[in-house]
């Protein structure tokens, strides 16, 4: 079973900061307690800090489980094979991360149809040591990799609860023709929200999208607002000063559909101080201002639908957790039906006690949002084809 463990890990100590997406699959490991189970996971990406084992991730599961998960080291060589092989019934087993095997992230291997990719040594090995397929991984459903869209190739393929769970609640907002549908994108992931968000302007989908974290900064520098040489420079260090065009062209094209912060928050003296987008100091932003925090939450407060992903500001400081709290509060006021994404809100709204308050807490970052603009994602549609399910 693939599953989505990938988890906010400390990189100096290897400490597993939250454990949302290991209990998410609870339910699905327990409708297969009578199966030999062999779990297929990845953490992080080559390269990046918490780009590291899943020893740890098997201890938590085994906690949250109260039984035994066995791991190892290794995802389809010998002594992995041997531990499948050895596997009995309602056993389970964590093979390595799947992202240390080159084939699971190579472009040339990613790019190739799914029957290309279940050529490969990882598929064609495990493949012949199981006897089906479960796909749970909801939140990596939109990568186009071996261990999400090879295995219905070969095997008899299925999908897990939780991924169930995700496409008929995400669907149910997708296929709403309630208005307006509000769309709040924080985080540090400009790219790939910047393309989301370009699908969801352009199909009509979004009727506002609001920004925050460096997703703003890359819109506050498209105005042509002086953001500081310090935010300047973090830009330029992740690469995305190159954004900066895009979001040009989707501010002419959109305008006032794309929300630009007004005021943003900064780390003075150890503490917060606020100022206007139009006379920032040279200190590193951290959150949204309050005036910011005002006009968002009004405008999810009267929304039918809103969807969010990525937090406001650098939650992990105390005083500069207020944007992405503010406008959790906001949606926990919203009569309208309410979505978050990705391990970070989902965080912040167990800490504030509003999860109950959120329709619905996707697994998802990414793959949420791509789901909502009525992208077909990779994982859900060789599934579909392989299952015929509607
Ligand atoms: C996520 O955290 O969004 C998923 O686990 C996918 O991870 P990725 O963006 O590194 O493919």
């Amino acid at each position: 079973m693939r599953i989505d463990i990938n988890s906010p890990i400390e990189p100096s100590t290897g400490t597993i900061l939250d454990d949302t997406r290991i209990r998410s699959h609870i339910a699905t490991i327990e409708e297969l307690s009578e199966s030999k189970l062999v779990l297929l996971a990845h953490q992080s990406r080559p390269g990046l800090e918490d780009f590291t084992t899943l020893e740890a991730h098997s201890h938590r599961l085994a906690e949250l489980l109260g039984r035994e998960v066995r791991y190892v080291d290794d995802v389809f060589g010998r002594a992995a094979r041997e531990e499948i092989f050895r596997l009995r019934r309602g056993e389970v087993l964590m093979l390595e991360n799947v992202r240390f095997c080159s084939e699971e992230v190579a472009e040339e291997v990613k790019s190739k149809p799914p029957e290309i990719q279940a050529t490969t040594n990882l598929v064609r090995k495990l493949s012949s040591y199981v006897e089906a397929y479960v796909n749970d991984a909801f939140a990596v459903a939109h990568r186009s990799q071996p261990s999400v869209v090879a295995f219905p190739m070969v095997l008899p393929s299925y999908a897990g609860k939780l991924l169930e769970r995700e496409v008929e609640n995400l669907t149910k907002v997708l296929k709403s023709n309630d208005k307006p549908k509000v769309f709040s994108f924080g985080g540090a992931k400009a790219k790939d929200s910047l393309k989301v968000m370009e699908k969801l302007l352009s199909k009509g989908i979004a009727d506002v999208v609001l920004t925050s974290g460096m997703v703003a900064n890359v819109f506050l520098l498209a105005q042509g607002k002086d953001i500081g040489e310090v935010n300047l420079r973090a830009m330029k260090e992740k690469g995305f000063d190159s954004l900066v065009e895009k979001a040009k062209k989707l501010l002419e094209k959109y305008g006032e559909k794309i929300q630009v912060p007004i005021d943003l928050a900064f780390k003075r003296d150890g503490s917060r101080a606020e100022a206007s987008v139009d006379e920032m100091p040279n200190l590193m932003i951290m959150d949204i201002g309050i005036d910011t925090i005002a006009r968002y939450s009004n405008i999810i407060e009267n929304a039918a639908i809103v969807a969010a992903n990525g937090p406001a500001g650098v939650f992990e400081i105390k005083e500069f957790a207020l944007g992405s709290q503010e406008l959790l509060k906001a949606m926990s006021r919203c009569r309208g039906f309410t979505v978050i994404g990705g391990g970070h809100l989902a965080a912040i709204a167990a800490k504030q006690g509003l999860r109950e308050k959120i329709s619905f807490i996707s697994t998802g970052g990414k793959a949420m949002l791509l789901f909502l603009a009525g992208e077909k994602l990779p994982g859900i549609e060789v599934l579909r084809e392989a299952r015929g399910y509607d």
